[in-house]
């Protein structure tokens, strides 16, 4: 296995799967088998799961919400995200903690650093909730802080393609893809995979990222295997 400690990011959108909005239990339990795969493959799974499936901060913006608002009804979108995937993992046997970066003890636990990384050592799945517990940044920025945070070696940015494009594949028949990019080139370029705030986090501390299609069955297990599928981010 080339990782042993990885940091899944999940969108919004991936749990909704073909409704595109709210949560998907077909998607949900697929998900969770294969994540279930992983942890009995011996790999410590970290997983942020975005929220716009329920609430898009800055959509809500657009439309004249005031954007810290619109925001935090985001990071709570992710939390009932994160529920749901903490549900639907126990459902198969596997143990998680779900920590929010927004105190709602009743619902969860409140993120700890070092409380996370026991539960990683102990193979419990810890699912992020709430983003950074900021308005203006993104469930992308929250999994590269976290992800550096716990020391994990790598970001799986689950997608719904089978890698970053030159442009959006499902527009454009001639769209290429990348089998490797580096950071500044994801920057300069302005390709839309993650924001420019997540991507420089990776970039000042050499987090790598890999994008792939988690919804074709095995790859998430190739990918940990270090075989070369979707697209891979370095420095
Ligand atoms: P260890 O200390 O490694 O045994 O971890 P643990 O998570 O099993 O210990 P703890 O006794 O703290 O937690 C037991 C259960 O309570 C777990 O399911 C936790 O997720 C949950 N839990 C712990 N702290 C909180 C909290 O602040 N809020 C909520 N809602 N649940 C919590």
């Amino acid at each position: 296995m080339k990782y042993k400690r990885i940091l899944l990011k999940l969108s919004g959108e991936a749990l909704a799967g073909e409704a595109g909005y709210g949560v998907t239990h077909d998607v949900l339990n697929q998900i969770s088998e294969e994540v279930k795969d992983l942890v009995e493959m011996g790999v410590e799974v970290a997983i942020v799961v975005g929220g716009g499936n329920i609430h898009r901060g800055v959509a809500g913006a657009t439309r004249g919400m005031d954007r810290t608002s619109s925001d935090h009804m985001g990071m709570l979108a992710t939390v009932i995200n994160a529920l749901a995937m903490q549900d639907s993992l126990e459902q198969k046997g596997v143990f998680t903690r779900v920590m929010s970066a927004i105190d709602m003890q009743e619902i969860c636990e409140p993120y700890i650093r070092r409380r996370a990384e026991r539960h990683l050592e102990k193979k419990r799945v810890v699912i992020f909730a709430a983003g950074t517990g900021n308005p203006y940044f993104t469930t992308d920025t929250a999994a590269a802080l976290r992800a550096n945070e716990i020391d994990a070696q790598v970001i799986f940015k689950a997608t719904k393609v089978d890698g970053i494009y030159d442009k959006d594949p499902m527009k454009y028949d001639d769209a290429v893809k990348f089998d490797q990019l580096k950071y500044i080139d994801v920057l300069n370029k302005g390709i839309k995979v993650m924001d420019s705030a997540a991507i420089s986090l990776c970039m000042d501390n050499e987090m790598e990222i890999v994008v792939f299609n988690m919804f074709e069955n095995g790859n998430i297990a190739k990918a940990v295997r270090g075989e070369a599928i979707g697209t891979k981010v370095i420095k």
